[in-house]
């Protein structure tokens, strides 16, 4: 079974070199999840504690996952759904749900990118004034009251750049796998590291920064024996490092085929913890500065995701001497970080939907692009584009990657290929993986069955952020459900070239 014939599909674009595939793949997860939600994450979860659940998931879920679906991609040489289909028949439709993961990712990721690039600019001019919370939701965003419904009232500020950070990424998109992806990652990479090592050296330097540091990593163990701590270590590692969504499979699918699978795997997964933990200090280094000059504790000021970005961070640059370097370095950085791993969510469905229906690389760019800018325009581009974007990214994290990665994962394991799979990866690894790669996979399926039930119970009883229940229902569950559905039909889709996507493990 291990001698499957991996298909000779010459038309597929590979990376031309090892750097050039770790490059992309570091690219694809430094992200949002790195620079703004790791540092509160860690914070509201134990602090200095919250690194035990976190290096246990990095370990036995994080990377085993990773090499899983570095094996997948590699071995059946396709994107999500081609390569789930050469897996087995049945599974396409697993593929295309990834894919439909990402299709949600990327019309909201797309608008805070947009957000970020625009505060580049502002933190040169000071457009967000003295109260940037203010600012941020009213005369930027011009956010309407979402009990009101949903509007359409389209705010030019957001519009705009979202727009253009769309046609930045197809652009790239358009020039393929090494001259698009490969090169744009390339060179932003460095460039990110870079200025995000001046960054916290910076925030390092500024009074008060020991302050936060303590705030961050002072431990609270008592948090350990609370089970959403360890959800929230889990659920980090799962976006942070881009795993079980498509991004990996189709990245890797892109690999020559004497590629060393565990050993990229290993050289990324630490690469991404790195600098979530880089992230980290410097975030709070700066909370502990903006604390101390209020005379406030770092609870007062600490937050996470937008609030750390958008009404945080405009405070601390405010206050800080060369303010405006610091703005720079800092929305800069997110806005690289946001870039490359916004190409890496497009490339997911560019990739599956060239495979469906082979066509050129500029055309199915903007056969799958331009749709998805337009929908990214009229869900996020109007006045109640912020609580469209917090339900879809809490349920697509929720109920698409975690409840996808478990269902897949059952299939998979259930199927007994593991062991194939494990085969695959040690044939051209340094690294080998055995019987405690396997374990890991089984016992994450269970920890991913555990998130699904526990945070599904606690969604639909409480509701979510107090939101309308009618928004939640047809923007979270609805939302959730349609991908599953979506994903089913796409599956019955013929495929233009037949016998390469009826390639499959011997003995099927
Ligand atoms: N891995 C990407 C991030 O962390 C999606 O933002």
């Amino acid at each position: 079974m291990s001698n499957m014939q991996i298909p000779t599909d010459s038309t597929r674009e590979t990376f031309s070199s090892r750097k050039a595939f770790i490059m992309a793949a570091i690219g694809s997860a430094v992200g949002l999840g790195n620079i703004w939600r790791f540092p509160y994450t860690t914070y509201e979860n134990g602090g200095g504690a919250f690194i035990i659940p976190y290096i246990i998931a990095l370990l036995t879920a994080g990377i085993p996952l990773l090499f899983l679906d570095y094996a997948i991609g590699h071995r059946y040489r396709g994107g999500a759904p081609l390569s789930f289909r050469r897996f087995s028949r049945n599974f396409e439709t697993f593929g295309w749900w990834q894919v439909m993961v990402n299709v949600i990712i990327g019309v909201y990721y797309a608008v805070v990118l947009g957000w970020a690039a625009s505060y580049t600019y502002f933190s040169i001019n000071g457009a967000w004034g003295d109260k940037p919370i203010d600012f941020f939701i009213g005369e930027f965003l011009k956010m309407g009251d979402i009990n009101q419904g949903v509007s359409f009232e389209f705010v030019g500020m957001v519009t705009g750049p979202l727009i253009a950070v769309w046609l930045v990424a197809l652009g790239v998109l358009a020039l393929g796998v090494q001259k698009g992806i490969s090169k744009t990652s390339n060179i932003l990479m460095p460039v990110l590291v870079v200025m995000f090592i001046i960054l916290v050296g910076y925030s390092l330097s500024l009074p008060g920064a020991a302050k936060g540091l303590d705030a961050l990593f002072t431990p609270d163990w008592s948090k350990l024996s609370n089970p959403s701590v360890w959800i929230a270590a889990y659920g980090q590692i799962f976006f942070s490092l881009s795993i079980c969504f498509g991004i990996m499979i189709t990245y890797s699918s892109y690999l020559k085929k004497e590629s060393d699978l565990t050993g990229n795997g290993l050289v990324v997964g630490f690469a991404n913890s790195s600098f979530e933990i880089l992230a980290g200090i410097g975030v709070f280094a700066a909370l502990g500065f903006i604390a101390t000059t209020a005379g406030q504790e770092v609870s007062e000021v600490a937050k996470g995701g937008i609030g750390l970005a958008f009404f945080a961070f405009p405070t601390i640059i405010n206050q800080a001497p060369y303010g405006e370097v610091l703005g720079v370095l800092f929305f800069g950085s997110l806005t690289f970080a946001a870039l490359t791993s916004f190409i890496s969510v497009v490339e997911v469905i560019i990739s599956a939907v060239q495979d469906k229906i082979s066509v050129s690389r500029v055309k199915v760019t903007l056969i799958v692009g331009i749709p998805m800018m337009f929908v990214s325009v009229l869900l996020f581009g109007t006045t109640t584009g912020l609580p469209m974007l917090d339900v879809f990214d809490k349920f697509v994290n929720y109920f698409g990657i975690v409840a996808v990665a478990f269902v897949s994962l059952i299939a998979i394991v259930s199927n007994e290929k593991l062991g194939v799979l494990g085969q695959h990866l040690n044939e051209t690894s340094s690294f080998k993986v055995g019987f405690v790669w396997r374990l890991c996979i089984v016992l994450t399926t269970g920890v991913l069955a555990f998130m699904l039930f526990s945070e599904g119970a606690k969604v639909f009883s409480e509701g979510y952020e107090g939101y309308p229940s009618w928004f939640v229902n047809i923007f979270g569950w609805g939302m959730a459900v349609a991908l599953v559905v979506v994903a089913f039909l796409l599956s019955r889709l013929k495929w233009k070239d037949e016998a390469e996507a009826n390639v499959v493990e011997q003995g099927e």
